[in-house]
């Protein structure tokens, strides 16, 4: 059955899905690798339109794909779908020029983090709508991290108490996130680095364990664990 998204929902996703996935070894668009026997999309798509504040989901699909990925998705939520670009960057950039009048919040979302939970979505939100111009979910640094140089030689240990692993979706207000992919010149790996650089403020939520991003054959076993136990 096709998810109802909320008419009265303050939050647009925007959903990157248009990489290649190559270090998940050959094959399909990394979006569209199954895991337990559906497309990671879908079961990212699934959750975002569990998520009550969610107005409207916009995917960035690979451009040979759209077609395809509009009809695999029909019967999950109502999405619109467009074509991606070379980079994540530009790929979102096409999904944010798609995302319909209304919402305030942005959210964006790699539709690699296949199991991030719907209340992840909220929690995100909710910090925006509480006033923050740019929310990232965070995890603590377990391990031990050093620093090297050209040659594997240690130069030092970093503070890992002052270290954190990002996740998404990362959450901003609509006018800061458009400015930001306005004036953006270098492209970066996700949309937090675009708004620091014009200087706006960046606020840390808790992330969750179940947003791990599927990147490596590892990543998708232990999805695969996480679904099957019912995490
Ligand atoms: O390659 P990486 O793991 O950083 O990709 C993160 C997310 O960005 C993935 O969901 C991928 O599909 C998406 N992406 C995209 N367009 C690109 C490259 C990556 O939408 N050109």
């Amino acid at each position: 059955m096709t998810a109802q998204l909320n008419p009265r929902g303050d939050v647009a996703v925007l959903v990157p899905a248009a990489g290649s996935g190559v270090r998940l070894g050959p094959g399909r668009p990394k979006a569209l690798r199954l895991l337990a026997g559906e497309p990671l999309l879908v079961h990212a798509v699934r959750r975002l339109a569990e998520a009550p504040s969610v107005h409207s989901i916009v995917v960035a699909a690979p451009v040979a794909e759209v077609t395809a990925v509009g009809e695999l998705l029909a019967p999950v939520a109502p999405v619109t779908v467009v074509p991606g670009g070379a980079e994540r960057q530009s790929s979102v950039a096409a999904a944010l020029a798609a995302v319909p009048a209304g919402p305030a919040i942005v959210l964006v979302h790699d539709a690699a983090r296949a199991l991030a939970p719907p209340a992840l979505v909220e929690s995100v939100a909710a910090a925006v709508r509480a006033g923050h111009d740019a929310v990232i979910p965070v995890l603590p640094v377990v391990d031990t991290i050093k620093e090297v140089d050209g040659d594997e030689m240690v130069l030092g240990t970093v503070d890992r108490a002052a270290l954190r692993v990002v996740q998404t979706p990362q959450g901003f207000r609509r006018e800061v996130l458009t400015a930001a992919h306005a004036a953006a010149a270098d492209a970066l790996t996700d949309d937090a680095g675009l708004v620091e650089k014009q200087g706006v403020p960046v606020h840390c939520v808790p992330g969750s364990e179940q947003a791990l991003k599927v990147t490596r054959p590892f990543d998708l076993a232990l999805a695969e664990h996480l679904l099957a136990t019912g995490r």
